[in-house]
Order: structure tokens, then sequence, then C-alpha cells
């Protein structure tokens, strides 16, 4: 890596980026957050200075306003962009579908644009698995066929065909597209991790918030799919590995052109109810949990085939499940919501 890189984080702020925004940080790069605060707070730049020593750059942009955006351009010289900034509420899609296709979509659009009025050529973009649909089978390969249930997973799916179509007309592009399993836990030192507004949609937060007293019990989401104990299969993924994938990436992305898309899942399914009992184990708190109907649009099985990824960025998740669990409960216990 040429010394002092720069790269552009857009979302930088939010439970992702952060990781990624210390992890850069870490490695010896300059790194620049553009972040609206939507879904995110101020005091996480603090944060991320408390842990690295460093603060980065950040401006308080929205990614699909392209004076803003170009502005940043002109003041900082970007080397590469790892692109997470967007919308992310499964069921929020579902009710305001224009709302996530035109703020994640023109986020995008802007982004290339301007990268491409500043010659910069390298991204790394935040996708998801839930572009692989309902599964026909698992676990899942880059190369199985993609389709989406809802109009956040249709903005990811749009975004990766975007920027494959922006790399074949520019051949100095190198695109890499992550698609992301589900991630869990906190840094390590409990000063960033994963904050819902409201009730969590999802489970590891909503667990942690039935530690916590916040709630009395978990509600589980069917127990009549045909796994092993009839409640929905995830491939959970430490968030710190979640992280290293994308500083894997950015490497990779400095020697290839063209697109490549990376699975980053553990490859190990477990079912809710091993997240429940692993939960209880490695904190040494009961969940309470009652079964209720399925949740609309979730699929029985979801789970990576992880192999290209640690053949060709030389990448695997090395964080346990127990750890997912304890780094995510001592994250919640020292935030105070
Ligand atoms: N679940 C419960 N109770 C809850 C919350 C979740 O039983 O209160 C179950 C779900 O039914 C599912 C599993 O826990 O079986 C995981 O659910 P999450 O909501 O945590 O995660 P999903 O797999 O549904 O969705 C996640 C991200 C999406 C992304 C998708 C990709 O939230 O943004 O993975 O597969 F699109």
């Amino acid at each position: 890596m040429p010394e002092k890189e720069t790269v552009l984080l857009t979302g930088g702020a939010g439970y992702i980026g952060s990781h990624i925004a210390v992890d850069l940080i870490d490695s010896g790069y300059n790194v620049v957050i553009a972040d609206n605060f939507d879904n995110s707070s101020p005091e996480v730049i603090d944060r991320i200075e408390e842990i690295t020593g460093v603060r980065p750059i950040l401006y308080e942009i929205d990614v699909t306003n392209e004076e803003d955006l170009r502005q940043l351009f002109k003041e900082n010289q970007i080397d590469s962009v790892i692109h997470l900034a967007g919308l992310k509420a499964v069921g929020e899609s579902v009710e305001l579908p224009l709302k996530y296709y035109s703020n994640n979509l023109n986020a995008t659009l802007n982004l290339l644009k301007i990268m491409e009025e500043f010659g910069v050529n390298k991204i790394v973009f935040s996708s998801s698995a839930t572009v692989y649909g309902v599964p026909e089978t698992v676990p899942l390969t880059e190369d199985m066929p993609t389709s989406c249930t809802n109009p956040y997973g249709w903005t990811k799916l749009m975004g990766e065909q975007i920027l494959t179509d922006a790399a074949k007309a520019n051949e100095d592009l190198s695109v890499i597209l992550l698609r992301y399993f589900n991630p869990v836990g906190a840094h390590k030192s409990g000063l960033i991790g994963e904050k819902p507004n409201g009730i969590p949609n999802n489970l590891m937060p909503y667990i942690c918030d039935v530690a916590k007293g916040k709630r009395d019990h978990l509600s589980v989401f069917g127990n009549d799919y045909p796994t092993k104990d009839g409640t929905g299969v995830r491939d959970y993924i430490h968030i710190l590995d979640l992280s290293s994938g994308h500083l894997k990436a950015l490497e990779y992305a400095q020697d290839q052109k063209g697109v490549s898309v990376f699975n980053l899942g553990t490859g190990t399914g477990y079912s809710v109810l091993d997240i429940v009992n692993a939960f209880e184990k490695a904190n040494n708190i009961k969940i309470p949990y009652e079964f209720t109907p399925r949740r609309e649009g979730d699929v029985a099985e979801c789970y990576a085939d992880p192999k290209k990824a640690l053949e060709i960025l030389d990448w695997q998740a090395v964080h346990s499940l127990e750890e997912m669990c304890q780094d995510s409960w001592n994250w919640t216990q020292k935030t105070n919501s």
C-alpha cells in the first residue's frame, strides 16, 4: 500500500462504517467520513478518535447532494471510496419504497459521477446477502441467482448493477461488491457498536434489549421452518471480521480492474435458538422468549460459502459466536439508551 492513501467512507459514522474507520486509521490510511447522521451521531466521531488517537475528517453532508460531494472531493485528494451510506430498514422500505430508491440509488449515482470527475477509480460497495432473495440452496456462492423480496434489497441489487455497468464503460474503474451476511458484535472497547433507533428489527440488538431489561421477552419469528429446530438460520458475522474484509477488498481493488463480488460471511448457519442459547451462556443472562408467527419476507436459511473471499482476498472470519455475544452485550451495557 502506498503511504497514507486517503479513503472516503460514506456512512462512516454508522455501525459498520465506524468499525471500518477504526481499522483504516489503525492501518495507516487517512480517513474522510461523509455522513448525514440520519442513523448515527456525531459522538461516534469522538469515539473513533478515542480508540485510534486520530480524528477522521468529517463532512456532515448527504451523499445525494452533488455540490456538497464535489466540495469534499475538491478539498481532499481521495484515492478510493468505501460506499456504505444508505437507508437500510427492510420494513420501512416496503412502506416508503420511493424514498429508498431515491436515496440509495441517487447516492451511488452521484458518487460515481463525482468520482469520475475527479479521476477516482476504486470503490468498495456495501451490498447484502439479501440480493440472493429466497435461496434455492445453501451455502450461497457468489454466482448464484439474484433477486429481492423488498425495495431495500432491490436498491442493493440495483446498486450492484449500476456499478457493474459503470465498470463496463470505464475500464479504469475497479469495483468490489461485498455481500454482507448478518453483522453482529461490537468493538472490544465497547465504545462503538450498533445503535438502532426505537424498537430493534434485528435479532442481536433485540436480545440485548431483553438482557438489559428494556423488553421483557424476545419474539422468535416462526418455529416451523424446515431447519434443525424450526427457527430461521443465518450467518452471523462479527463486525470486526466484516470490517477486516473491507480492508482486504480495498487492497485487492488496487490491483484489479473491473468488478469482483465477494460474500462476507463465516460459512456457518446458526438458528435463532442457537443465538439465544449462545448469548445466555456467554453472558450468563436468561433471555425469555416466545414463539410467534413467521415474519413476512423472512427466509428459512441464509448462509454463505465464504471460500472465494479466502482464496482471492485471503480473508476469513476469525471471531467466534461467543465473542459476538459477549461484545454485543459489552457495548449494550456501556451505552445509555
Ligand atoms: N428474529 C426473531 N426475532 C426478532 C428479530 C429477528 O426471531 O425479534 C429472527 C428472524 O426471523 C431471522 C433471524 O432472527 O430468522 C435474523 O433476523 P434479523 O432481522 O436479525 O436479520 P435478517 O436476516 O432478517 O436481515 C439481515 C439484515 C438485512 C439484510 C439481510 C440479508 O437486517 O438488512 O440480513 O440477508 F438484508
